[in-house]
C-alpha cells in the first residue's frame, strides 16, 4: 500500500489488519507514538489521519492506502510545543505525543477554542493527572495562533416591505 507520512511518500507490504500504530513504530520506526491500552481508550497512540485525530491502535492498515498520516514527530515547531514547555505538562510523558496530536486537530478546527471546547475535545487519559496544565497549555497555545477570518457576513435580508411588493402585497 502507498501513503503518506510526514510528508513522505512511503510503500510497504504489510497484512492489512496490521494497526497503524504499528506500522509506524515496527515498520517506520516512528516510536513517538506510544502503545497505551490497545482499544481506542487512552489516546495514547492518537495520529493525524487525513487531518483528523485518530487512535492509530484501531486503524487498520486497509484503511492507509492514499492516505496521509501525520505524527508527533513533524509537529514541531508549533505554539502548543512551546506552551508545553513553558508550563512543565509532562509529568511521566508517556501519555504526551498523544495528547500535543489530540490538541493539534483541535486547534486545527478550532484556533480560539473555550475551556468548554477543550473539555470537550480532550478525551486522552493521563495515568500522572497532568490534566490542567493540558488545558491550560492548549489555551496558552490558541493565543498564539494567527486570529482566525472572521465569519463571512449572510447577504442582508430583504426588507419586507420590499418582499410584499415584489410579492404584490400591500
Ligand atoms: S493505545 Fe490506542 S487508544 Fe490506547
Ligand atoms: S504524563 Fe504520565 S501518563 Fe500522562
Amino acid at each position: 500500500m502507498r501513503f503518506e507520512v510526514n510528508g513522505e511518500s512511503v510503500e510497504l507490504e504489510v497484512s492489512p489488519d496490521t494497526p497503524l500504530l504499528w506500522v509506524l513504530r515496527d515498520h517506520l520506526g516512528l516510536t513517538g507514538t506510544k502503545f497505551g491500552c490497545g482499544v481506542g481508550q487512552c489516546g495514547a497512540c492518537t495520529v493525524h489521519l487525513n487531518g483528523r485525530a485518530t487512535r492509530s491502535c484501531l486503524m487498520p492498515a486497509a484503511a492507509l492506502e492514499g492516505a496521509t498520516v501525520r505524527t508527533i514527530e513533524d509537529l514541531a515547531p508549533h505554539p502548543l510545543v512551546d506552551a508545553w514547555v513553558a508550563a512543565g505538562v509532562p509529568q511521566c510523558g508517556y501519555c504526551q505525543s498523544g495528547q500535543l496530536m489530540a490538541a493539534a486537530a483541535l486547534l486545527e478546527a478550532n484556533a480560539r477554542p473555550t475551556r468548554a471546547d477543550i473539555e470537550q475535545w480532550m478525551t486522552n487519559l493521563c495515568r500522572c493527572g497532568t490534566y490542567d496544565r493540558i488545558r491550560g497549555a492548549i489555551a496558552d497555545a490558541a493565543l498564539k495562533l494567527p486570529e482566525p477570518p472572521p465569519p463571512e457576513e449572510a447577504p442582508p435580508e430583504a426588507p419586507t416591505d420590499a418582499v410584499n411588493d415584489a410579492e404584490g402585497g400591500e
